[in-house]
């Protein structure tokens, strides 16, 4: 078989990150290996996010760097949302690109490569390109290989995706399409092959993932909280967490999973978007201020020491001084571990985008900054609190130079530490002697005590 150089790019989402990973999966039996650079590849793979403008700008201008060192035999394709939202109008405005598909296609990327590289061969130039940006009728999840090509000690696993919610702001269910859970076995199998190649901390991914309700083996509908109960049982499974939630579908079997299952991490993103119930009201985020409050709440009595993180849009159609204020508060009043917030970017095709009062570009950025500014220090003094104590981090990645390891604690805050490149993938006992607003430095205390258990 001819050896040939694959490059992909991810923008986004975790979901993104997981897609990229299958689409190396299924490229490695036609002979592509991953490279680190687009420039002299075979295939260059761009997998796109079109949340926010600026994320889809970028797609653009990455596609106008490649295209000079874009050989006679390079195939370049754009996959992810912002194929699947532009489709044609990809080939208009970038004639070079060979192949335009979205994230329910990938499981078909060999034949869309093989039509491609027939045109090329055939010198059939600009208009030639393959696009596939359909909504399949059968699951991509169903025709992707068993095996993953690259297995960590931290790991994703795609369970729900798409969403029908239809938030005003959002063009998720646009780009992903509909609900759907894939059953409860595929998801059981997937997860036991990724924990024999040494998955120690499983992350469930989907747009919704709260609102899975996948088939269980028994041919009855399950929750996210059935579903992580039964994963549970996998033998050599450290963690589980799950996201993006959203809080209408937090329900009581999924809270009740923070105390009563030890692999379920003290940890939750639960976007909240805005803390103003008219401008909650207005995204039709299907909630109230009070009833997100409710169940973080719950949660805390349920396991005292949860972590929250959560998304933020500052500056939404209509959004005054006062739901500004609002969103202050209920941050106040929360205490965020980690946020992610941004000002409002109005989508094509969203009802956002037409709303009238849009916010003018100088107050997003002014709220943005005091938002962030709130949400920093908060990170800042959840991780100084930590410095002292003894916290258990599982040493998933490896640091820029050699002697230096990356972890997370139970509440994802990441570690940086020196120490033995053999405690890759361990669980160690950290103790913590430094925090800044992203991350703890520390020192393993008990590096004899694990190396003689993994010897
Ligand atoms: N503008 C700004 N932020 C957005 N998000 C989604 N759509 C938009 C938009 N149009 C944010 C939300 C969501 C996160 C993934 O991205 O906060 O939770
Ligand atoms: Fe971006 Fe949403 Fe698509 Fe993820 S699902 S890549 S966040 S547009």
């Amino acid at each position: 078989m001819i050896q040939k150089n694959l490059y992909i790019k991810t923008y986004g989402c975790q979901m993104n990150v997981y897609d990229s990973g299958r689409m190396a999966d299924i490229l490695k039996p036609l002979g592509y290996t991953l490279v680190e650079s687009s420039e002299g590849a075979d295939l260059v793979i761009l997998n796109t996010c079109h949340i926010r403008e600026k994320a889809e700008e970028k797609v653009y201008s990455d596609l106008g760097r490649i295209r000079p060192h874009k050989d006679d035999k390079m195939i370049l394709a754009v996959a992810g949302c912002v194929g699947q939202a532009e489709g044609a109008e990809i080939m208009r405005r970038a004639p070079y690109v060979d192949i335009v598909l979205g994230p329910q296609t990938y499981h078909r990327l060999p034949e869309m490569i093989a039509r491609a590289e027939r045109s090329r061969d055939k010198k059939e130039g600009p208009g030639r390109g393959v696009l596939d940006v359909e909504f399949p009728v059968e699951s991509k999840f169903d025709h992707l290989p068993e095996d993953h090509t690259e297995v960590g000690p931290s790991v994703y696993i795609a369970i729900q995706e798409g969403c029908d919610k239809f938030c005003t702001f959002c063009v998720v269910p646009y780009t992903r399409g509909a609900e759907y859970s894939r059953p409860v076995q595929a998801i059981f199998e997937e997860a036991k092959r990724l924990i024999d190649r040494g998955a120690k901390e499983i992350t469930l991914l989907g747009q919704n993932v709260n609102a899975y309700h996948g088939e269980s083996p028994q041919g009855q509908e399950w929750g996210l909280g059935r579903l992580m109960e039964h994963l549970s049982s996998l033998k050599g499974l450290l963690r589980l967490r799950y996201m993006t939630s959203h809080p209408r579908d937090m329900d009581e079997e999924l809270m009740v999973s923070h105390r009563d299952i030890p692999q379920v991490m003290p940890f939750l993103h639960l976007p909240v978007q805005s803390g103003s119930d008219r401008i909650l009201e207005t995204m039709n985020r299907k909630h109230t201020r009070k009833h997100y409050l409710d169940i973080i709440e719950k949660l805390r009595n349920h396991r005292p020491d949860m972590a929250l993180s959560s998304d933020f849009i500052v500056g939404f159609p209509g959004e005054t001084d006062q739901d500004f204020e609002d969103t202050l508060n209920l941050v106040r009043e929360v205490g965020y571990a980690q946020a992610y917030s941004f000002k409002y970017s109005p989508r094509i095709g969203t009802p956002g985008a037409l709303m009238e009062n849009q916010v003018p570009e100088e107050v997003k950025t002014e709220r943005l900054a005091r938002l962030q500014e709130l949400l920093n220090t908060q990170h800042q003094a959840i991780n100084e609190a930590c410095v002292g104590q003894t916290l258990s981090v599982l040493l998933d990645r490896r640091g820029k130079q050699e002697g230096q390891l990356l972890g997370k604690t139970p509440w994802l805050q990441s570690v940086h530490l020196d120490a033995p490149s053999r405690l890759f993938g361990a669980c160690v006992d950290v103790k913590i002697e430094k925090a800044s607003a992203n991350s703890l430095t520390g020192t393993v205390v008990t590096v004899e005590d694990v190396l003689k258990r993994s010897a």
